[in-house]
């Protein structure tokens, strides 16, 4: 499972890339947004810390300037993937847009219907949206194991990406679930880190071996 981080964020995302484990990045318009910057430059920033998909959404709504908004995105660098909501001109742009090769993220995703379509028009990522389907009361993750087996049914080549995770346990629920990209926000890939045993263990080592080998104090 590929680990994107889900943030515009620079320090974040050279954080994350030092650790070696972050094959990508998602960013949506509220991100790119917090972080004040004209957003060509920004997405170029983000692509020289991170080397792998970097989404770039699209903040028009209708079809024909959605894709020349998405053209526009993806000469941005051959990283960038562009991201299309899935309204019926987010989708009509993505199916131009993936002809010509570019290839597209379709995102605010929430029922397998929704990700059937995607899959249908070419897109190359279909987004579903964890956290804010558990947010409703219904199971985020029960989608993206619906959405798994129906393109395991039909050989579909779009993969899933679960979004808008919240939490360690949403990240394992994915792995389990065999979702091929996980994104999630920085604090909760540095949260997968931990366990207190690690620390326990880790505090005993070093006190066992700094009594064995470390010289007595003089005069001791
Ligand atoms: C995905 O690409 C979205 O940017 C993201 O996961 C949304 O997460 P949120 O529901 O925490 O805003």
């Amino acid at each position: 499972m590929k680990f994107f981080l889900d943030t515009a964020n620079l320090d974040e995302l050279r954080r994350g890339a030092a650790w070696g484990i972050v094959d990508g990045v998602t960013t949506n318009p509220s991100l790119i947004a917090k972080e004040a910057k004209p957003l060509e430059e920004h997405i170029r920033e983000i692509c020289g810390i991170i080397y792998g998909d970097i989404s770039a959404e699209v903040v028009s709504t209708n079809a024909p300037e959605m894709i020349v908004e998405g053209r526009r995105l993806a000469k941005i660098h051959q990283n960038v993937v562009v991201k299309c909501p899935l309204t019926r001109d987010g989708i009509v742009a993505t199916k131009t847009l993936s002809s010509e090769g570019i290839r597209v993220n379709v995102t605010l995703c929430f029922s397998a219907n929704q990700a059937l379509i995607a899959a249908k028009a070419g897109a190359y990522i279909v987004s579903p949206f964890v956290g804010r389907i558990d947010d409703t009361g219904w199971n985020g993750m029960d989608l993206v194991r619906d959405i798994l087996q129906i393109y395991r049914n039909y050989g579909f080549n779009t993969q899933v990406l679960a979004a808008s995770l919240r939490s360690p346990t949403h990240v394992s629920q994915a792995a389990l679930a065999g979702t091929h990209i996980a994104t999630m926000p920085f604090k909760v890939l540095d949260l997968l880190f931990n366990h207190p045993l690690t620390d326990k263990g880790l505090a005993q080592f070093q006190n066992d071996w700094n009594k064995a080998f470390q010289p007595a104090p003089a005069g001791g």
